[in-house]
């Protein structure tokens, strides 16, 4: 059947629409109606007549990677389940969608609830949950009414409640709002959060969610679109699912760029199917008139930034930025990672100092303050920043910048320290002239670009 979309929405011939099928598409709504009209809740029915383990085998033989950030397989983390476990199982979908750049979630739910659901649905029916949560920040107040319409309607056609479509099978999905702080993104801290706790991440290993989650029972926590993924691996099988794309981390791959590009929005993929240059000069229109691409941070804010002028290593062979294939293992090996898929484009017009000022900001604002190298080094890296950009900083300071960053990673009680760490380590490194000439004389700050000079002009020293 052919699709069609709304003008000026249509995808790019490079795109491959699975899980963004329905958005922008004409005639499409949010109701039960239009999903069921569509052959919405098939795959429920499906996997209801399978054997839970038969599901979780296919998920695992799909070879899906979450899509929240850090890539785990999905079928092996439903394996983690205690398997003498006599405690109620939950699982918890994370709508929290708060690394900056990242954009794709909220979409998903504010136009295709129903495919969140149905597949939220078979993933409690694999790992044996009876109640399950969607967990979504306080700033989505839009996708919280549509999510609590889908819900009502979803327990009305027999797909959530009691003895689902007569299989025996019970469940209950909720929607818990956040009060929208970044941490609760992080899954320990987002359990804190349902419990009505202090969002504080809570210490893994030894105990991970699944093993020790909500309440203290094994729990499973995953993204909107890694959930998304399960009805298509269904509808598909693992074995197929597991073909498309590249072959560690299978599947499509939902991409939202931001920043400097003629045309930014979100892309739907088939993973590692194009390059980082196809991306940003096919389906994004390249740079703005009489600019050029500086700098890519490709996964969210806190994903180490790339050069667009450097060349990286990848298996043993000298490539440019832009030849880079778009998995998760690819830009990994070029020292950086997909994370959540948010890509932040930089042109020439950018001052990397005040970016990261900008970024440590954030972090500095959003640390849970649970442990001291996070608490105190995220607003002594913005002090750091601060004091470059004045122009009142010593070439030493931004080796001291670097080392504070430094003495974040690794020791903190949740990965909020790589976050926080990671930009900043990355920044310096690979930018650091740019810093060092904020600790000379005016005219030797920003000799590239005018424009960027305007953006610091209030903060460097006369
Ligand atoms: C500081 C921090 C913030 C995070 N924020 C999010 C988020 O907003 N959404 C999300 O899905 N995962 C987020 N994560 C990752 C989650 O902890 C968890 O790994 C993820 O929800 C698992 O889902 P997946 O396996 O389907 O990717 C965050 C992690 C950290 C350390
Ligand atoms: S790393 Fe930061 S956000 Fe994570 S627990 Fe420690 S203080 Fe809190």
């Amino acid at each position: 059947m052919s699709i069609s979309y709304l003008p000026g929405k249509e995808p790019h011939p490079k795109e491959h629409r699975v899980i963004l099928k329905n958005i922008d598409r004409v005639g499409w709504d949010t109701s039960i109606k239009t999903y069921l009209n569509d052959g919405g809740y098939k795959q429920l029915e499906k996997a209801l007549s399978m054997e839970p383990k038969d599901i979780i085998a296919e998920v695992k033989k799909s070879g899906l990677r979450g899509r929240g950030g850090a890539g785990f397989p999905t079928g092996v983390k439903w394996t983690f389940i205690p398997p003498n476990n006599t405690k109620p199982v939950y699982l918890i979908c994370n709508c929290d969608e708060s690394e900056p750049g990242t954009f794709k979630d909220r979409f998903i739910v504010h136009q295709d609830p129903h495919q969140l659901i149905e597949g939220m649905i078979i993933a409690c029916y694999a790992v044996g949950a009876h109640r399950a949560y969607i967990y979504m920040r306080e700033e989505f107040p839009i996708a919280a009414q549509i999510v609590t319409k889908a819900l009502d309607e979803a327990r009305k056609h027999c797909f959530l409640g009691k003895n689902i479509l007569k299989s025996g099978y019970d469940l209950d999905i909720y929607l818990h709002r956040g009060a929208g702080a970044y941490i609760c993104g992080e899954e320990t801290a987002l359990i804190n959060s349902i419990e009505g706790l202090r969002p504080y991440p809570r210490i893994k290993p030894p105990f991970f969610p699944a093993a020790i989650g909500l309440y203290g029972c094994p729990t499973i926590v995953n993204n909107v679109e890694s959930l998304c993924q399960v009805k298509h691996i269904i509808e598909m099988g693992g074995e197929e699912y597991a073909k498309v794309g590249a072959q560690r981390s299978p599947g499509t791959r939902i991409i939202g760029v931001s920043g400097d590009v003629k045309h930014p929005g979100f892309f739907e993929i088939v993973s590692g199917s194009i390059t980082y240059g196809e991306l940003l000069y096919d389906l994004c229109k390249g740079p703005k008139d009489g600019r050029s691409f500086k700098a890519v941070i490709p996964g969210g804010s806190s994903a180490k930034v790339m050069r667009c002028d450097q060349p990286v290593k990848l298996n043993g062979r000298e490539i440019s930025f832009f030849d880079i294939p778009m998995d998760l293992d690819s830009i990994a090996q070029c020292g950086s990672m997909a994370g959540s898929g948010g890509v932040i484009v930089m042109d020439d017009s950018r001052s990397m100092p005040w970016i990261l000022n900008n970024i440590n900001k954030f972090y500095a604002h959003e640390s849970c303050g649970q442990c001291t190298p996070c608490r105190e080094g995220c607003p002594w890296m913005v002090k750091l920043t601060d004091r470059i950009l004045a122009g009142k900083a010593s070439p030493e300071d931004v080796d001291l910048l670097a080392q504070v960053a430094n003495q974040i990673e690794g020791k903190t009680v949740c990965a909020f320290g790589e976050a926080t760490a990671w930009p900043t380590q990355a920044f310096v490194a690979k930018f650091k002239e740019e810093f060092l000439a904020l600790t000379q004389p005016i005219n030797a700050v920003l000799p590239h670009n005018p424009e960027a000079k305007e953006q610091v002009k209030y903060l460097v020293r006369d």
